[in-house]
């Protein structure tokens, strides 16, 4: 199976602004990668060519193997987009249903009644846009989304307007996806949605991709956090494998060891450190 997306030296330009500088990123089928950065990094402007809705001004995107923005590559994509609406007065339903004709889906009522299911709306697919709270229209969002069986879903600031309960619920179907084996890509300024629920980052500052790679890679070890009688000490460049000769010395020393902690740099740090800018 080729990648379910592969940019390669990707570059958008908007008149004097490079909006991306050269990416190179490649998501496996089934992977769930989150793209990190601050506003205006370029996270949108990649989500979008990968769509076929912006043109590249150099480099490649493929999606399952075929050219981002021909007929197959649309066809295995789904995307939401930052700022949707859908029609105030249609039906959870009728959403879907017109999407399914845009998307010339035949999955009829059983794709409808699956997605519903999928996104926890089954009872509200009665209920209208305009009486859905934030948090229904999101979920509503990635059923959209899910129409005709995508196999990349790209998902752009998903819980950005969302409270941290709704936050929470869209997590939850994300790790619902990796049952169905469809990669997601992910967009987000906040961190916090991305450490919980990706298999990798990559992170984006100024149109270039400046880290990528799983958590532990991104983050690193920072020492031991050693409390003994003595207090509570961080012991700077030391590991795992170092604890056991350490907590000896330290009972030779005749302190008394109540806990050992390995500590890593949060992503966060990780972030502030290449981006150098306000991780919200
Ligand atoms: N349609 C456009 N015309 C001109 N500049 C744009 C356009 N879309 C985005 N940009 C610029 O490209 C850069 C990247 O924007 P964007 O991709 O929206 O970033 P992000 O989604 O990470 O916030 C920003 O400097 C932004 O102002
Ligand atoms: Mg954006």
């Amino acid at each position: 199976m080729p990648p379910a997306l592969t940019t390669r030296a990707l570059v958008k330009r908007y008149g004097r602004t490079t909006a991306l500088a050269g990416v190179d990123l490649e998501i496996a089928p089934g992977e769930l990668v989150g793209l990190l950065g601050p506003n205006g990094a370029g996270k949108s402007t990649l989500t979008k060519i990968v769509c076929g809705i912006v043109r590249s001004s150099g480099g490649e995107a493929k999606v399952c193997g075929a050219r981002a923005g021909s007929r197959s590559a649309r066809a295995a994509i789904g995307y939401l987009a930052e700022l949707f609406r859908f029609p105030d007065w249609l039906s959870a339903e009728e959403v879907l249903v017109l999407h399914q004709r845009l998307a010339s889906s035949r999955g009829g009522a059983d794709e409808r009644r699956d997605l519903l299911g999928l996104v926890g709306l089954t009872d509200a697919r009665r209920v209208r846009v305009s009486a859905m709270s934030k948090g229904m229209q999101q979920r509503l969002g990635v059923a959209q989304a899910l129409v005709g069986r995508p196999r990349l879903l790209l998902l752009d600031e998903p819980t950005s307007a969302l409270d941290p309960a709704g936050r929470r619920t869209v997590r939850e179907l994300l790790e619902r996806l990796r049952e169905r084996e469809i990669a997601v890509l992910l967009n987000s300024h906040l961190l916090s949605e991305v450490e919980l629920v990706c298999d990798r980052v990559a992170i984006l500052s100024h149109g270039r991709l400046v880290a990528a790679g799983a958590m532990n890679e991104l983050t690193r070890s920072r020492g031991l956090e050693v409390e003994t009688s003595a207090g509570v000490r961080l012991i700077e460049d030391v590991g795992r494998a170092q604890v056991p000769q350490l907590v000896r010395e330290l009972v030779a020393a005749g302190e008394d060891v109540f806990s050992v902690r390995l500590v890593r740099s949060t992503l966060e740090e990780a972030f502030l450190e290449l981006t150098g800018s306000d991780a919200a």
